[in-house]
């Protein structure tokens, strides 16, 4: 196969992709689908080490990261309490942290999650390795858009004329922002119905940049009057942290189970049409919409462990074989 468009750069957010190198990735996570599930052997990145670095908590992304690099023959330095006892503690800047981490571990990449919207493009201008931004504050989670692609791509089996329905917290949460972009980027004939209660909706300037990228973009207020059209309902959880941290509690209450998609409710979608959810659900996805054939959910992290390998396999070796 041909040298490849991640070869040695930072990923830290989807605005630069093309459709050509969106697919080039789509084709490399499907590679490493065979690889996961038949145990074959491909370890192209032996004698490279990853330095893994969470700043925030995580279950999925964590150990589909280090699993990835893992299976690809790497060594991992993978820290997770970043923010609880890092050097960070007693002050140190992101800036002087990934330099430090560079020289401690001898990095070939490093992998940031951080509560800070700027921080990845902050490491990224401080970092001798390629830095991928595995969640950045409320702004990016450009990893996480590439495994919903995926997973959208495999089982709706296209990424063009598609009727999205995200619902759920678009202000604080970063996943269904970096999907959007991602769809606006690089797919035809896409809409996308953003549903949530009013205080949690896409801003006024987001929703002009969606537009402005050839994406349809609604906003409803009321889950059962657009389930019908839907080929994707992506639901996501009311951010609690962020209202915590802001001392707004009270207002998390009040906002968090304003969306459930029911097991009735689910009823209500297209046979073929699917469920997604970037995961960790609270009350919005019921337990008893998981035997409902259209969730995709559990499988959409199985893409996130290939799409992480076909990444990181990307941005470290120039020529696949
Ligand atoms: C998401 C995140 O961290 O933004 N989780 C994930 O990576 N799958 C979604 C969330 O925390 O709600």
């Amino acid at each position: 196969m041909s040298s490849n468009p991640f070869y040695k750069k930072h990923y830290t957010t989807v605005d630069n992709l093309t459709r050509a190198n969106v697919m080039y990735l789509m084709q490399r996570a499907d590679f490493m689908l065979d690889v996961i599930s038949n145990k074959s052997e491909h370890i192209p990145l032996k004698n490279k080490h990853a330095a893994i670095l969470f700043y925030q908590p995580s279950t999925r992304t964590y150990t589909s990261f280090h699993a990835a690099a893992c299976r690809l023959g790497m060594t991992v330095t993978g820290i997770q309490g970043m923010s609880a006892y890092s050097s960070a503690v007693k002050g140190e800047t992101l800036a002087d942290t990934i330099k430090t981490v560079y020289q401690t571990t001898g990095a070939d990449v490093i992998v940031l999650r951080h509560p800070d919207d700027d921080s990845s493009k902050t490491a990224a201008k401080n970092s001798y390795v390629p830095v991928i931004n595995a969640g950045s504050g409320k702004r990016e989670h450009p990893t996480q858009a590439l495994l919903d692609l995926h997973t959208i791509y495999k089982n709706v089996g296209r990424i063009d004329n598609l009727n999205i329905v995200m619902v759920g917290d678009h202000l604080f949460g970063r996943t269904t922002k970096s999907l959007a972009k991602l769809l606006g980027l690089v797919g035809e004939n896409v809409k996308v119905t953003f549903v949530a209660p009013k205080e949690l909706q896409v801003v006024e300037e987001f929703i002009g940049e969606l537009a402005q990228m050839g994406l349809a973009v609604e906003l409803a207020y009321d889950l059962g009057t657009v389930l019908d059209c839907a080929d994707v309902v992506y639901m996501t959880r009311v951010q609690k942290e962020w209202f915590e941290d802001a001392g707004r509690l009270e207002d998390y209450k009040r906002l968090k189970d304003s969306f459930i998609l029911t097991p009735m409710l689910a009823e209500e979608m297209k046979p073929e049409s699917i469920i997604m959810h970037p995961l960790p659900r609270t009350d919005e996805l019921p337990p008893e919409v998981d035997t409902n054939p259209r969730a995709r959910y559990f499988k959409q992290m199985r893409s996130g462990l290939a799409l992480r390998m076909a990444l990181l396999e990307s941005i470290l070796l120039a020529e696949v074989v």
